[in-house]
This record gives C-alpha cells, sequence and structure tokens, in this order.
C-alpha cells in the first residue's frame, strides 16, 4: 500500500465516523471519545515506529491498524450503550467485519491483510497467542503498545475530569466509585501476576489494572514515552494515598526505570 492510498483510507475513517453520530449527547460523547482515541493512537504509532528500524510500508501498515483497530467501537456503542465487551460481542471482531464489510482490505496483499486482521482481533487479549508469525507478532505488538499509551492519557483525563468537572462528566463507569482496593488486586500486582479483568470489584481495581499493563508493553519507545508524559504518576494521583498503594507505587516505579535505563 502507497502513502497515496494511506490518505483515502483516513479519508473514508473520518467519513465513516461522521455517519455514526446523531444518536443523542451521551452517545455522541462516548463515540467522541473513541473518534479521538483512534487519532491519537496513530499519533503514538507513528512515535513508536519512528525509534525502530521499520520498512516505509511496515511503518504504513502499522498505521493503518492504529487507525482502523477500534472501528468496531462506533457500531458497538450505537447499538449496544457500552462499551465493555463483557456485556457485547467483542469489539475486536466487530471492528474486523467493519473492514471485511466495506471492503477496506482489498488495498493490501493476503499476507499483509492476515498480519492486519490478527493484530486487530488480538489487540484487546490479554496474552497473544504463541503460534503467530514474526510479522504478525511484530504488527500484534505494536498495536497492543500505541494502544496502551493512548489509553492512559484517555484513563487519566477521565479521572481529572470526574475529580475536578464531576458535573461534565458523562462518561459510563463501569465499576461502583468505592474508596477500597480489592485483597486480590493488589496482592495480584504486587507479584507481579496478571490481573483478570472478571475479578475486578471496584473502580480503582480498574485503575489497578490499567496501571499493570505496563509490564504488557513491547517497545522500549512505547515504555519511554508513557514515563516522559507522567501517565504513571497521574494514575497515582487518582488512587487512594494508603500504604498498599504506596508499596505498589515503588515498585511500578523502580521497574519501568530499570526496564529502561539506558534509552530515551
Ligand atoms: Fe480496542
Amino acid at each position: 500500500m502507497d502513502q497515496e492510498r494511506l490518505e483515502e483510507l483516513k479519508e473514508w475513517f473520518s467519513q465513516y465516523v461522521a455517519k455514526c453520530y446523531g444518536g443523542n449527547d451521551y452517545v455522541n460523547t462516548n463515540l467522541e471519545l473513541k473518534e479521538a482515541h483512534s487519532l491519537r493512537v496513530c499519533d503514538e504509532m507513528r512515535y513508536v515506529t519512528g525509534h525502530l528500524e521499520l520498512s516505509a510500508n511496515q511503518n504504513r501498515i502499522a498505521e493503518f491498524i492504529a487507525l482502523f483497530h477500534d472501528i468496531g467501537r462506533f457500531v458497538q456503542f450505537n447499538k449496544y450503550r457500552t462499551y465493555n465487551d463483557n456485556k457485547t460481542p467483542s469489539h475486536c471482531l466487530m471492528s474486523i467485519e467493519v473492514l471485511k464489510e466495506h471492503r477496506l482490505l482489498n488495498s493490501f496483499d493476503k499476507s499483509e491483510r492476515i498480519w492486519i486482521e490478527k493484530a486487530i482481533q488480538y489487540h484487546g487479549l490479554k496474552v497473544l497467542p504463541d503460534n503467530l508469525s514474526a510479522e504478525s507478532l511484530l504488527f500484534c505488538k505494536l498495536i497492543r503498545d500505541a494502544d496502551k499509551i493512548d489509553i492512559y492519557y484517555v484513563v487519566t483525563e477521565s479521572y481529572r475530569q470526574y475529580r475536578d468537572e464531576p458535573e461534565k462528566f458523562k462518561l459510563e463507569l463501569e465499576f461502583p466509585d468505592r474508596p477500597e482496593c480489592s485483597g486480590h488486586v493488589v496482592d495480584g500486582l504486587l507479584n507481579g501476576e496478571r490481573i483478570d479483568y472478571k475479578g475486578l470489584r471496584t473502580w480503582n481495581d480498574l485503575k489497578l489494572l490499567q496501571l499493570s499493563w505496563i509490564y504488557d508493553i513491547n517497545f522500549i519507545p512505547a515504555l519511554v514515552r508513557i514515563k516522559e508524559r507522567g501517565f504513571l504518576e497521574l494514575m497515582f494521583e487518582f488512587l487512594p494515598k494508603s500504604e498498599e498503594i504506596g508499596k505498589i507505587r515503588k515498585k511500578i516505579i523502580a521497574d519501568i526505570n530499570a526496564f529502561t535505563a539506558g534509552s530515551g
């Protein structure tokens, strides 16, 4: 795919998304969040690929994946009024359905289509399958990193708004806003275990799960970016100032400094 075709596909994205608006303010606010997220994930993808030695074609494929990885979100929210994948079909699969329905993958050769489909299908999985080809794995890892960088921006912004301008906060709260963190989530994070979304009980548990994503970042430039933008410090601002959270903070800051030592 050449740069000109990528630009056409970006234009297609804008027109498609524009047609999804119109339901009501609540729907529009939620759709705007995902539209802006998709565009910023493209920026983050360019940042990460700009620090890696990939071909120009690989960079363009990565940017296409970044722009379209959540295209199914617009159908998901319009149809089900939630982004919670536990209550709807997977938004990752819905994204692939949109790409197929509109024949957007026709611009790519056969192997490229497979890399794109797998990267989008697997971007929301907790763990990637272990049978992926090297190229598939590259794009899977890239989108997961670029997505996470921006998710840190999105969630810290929404936590700030909820705290500072609660009257303007219109987004869906997935978990009760109670002061506690669940013991198994705190222990899981301190012990370096994966935290299961299904075991979350409170909004603070969700914040801890989001913090644990730094252990899933694949490329050092992505980690450097998260650190430089101050997202980790911000996440801790919105968590209780308890002893257990203090321990988690110390561990995460030490780990991230060790991972990024000598780079960035
Ligand atoms: Fe997604």
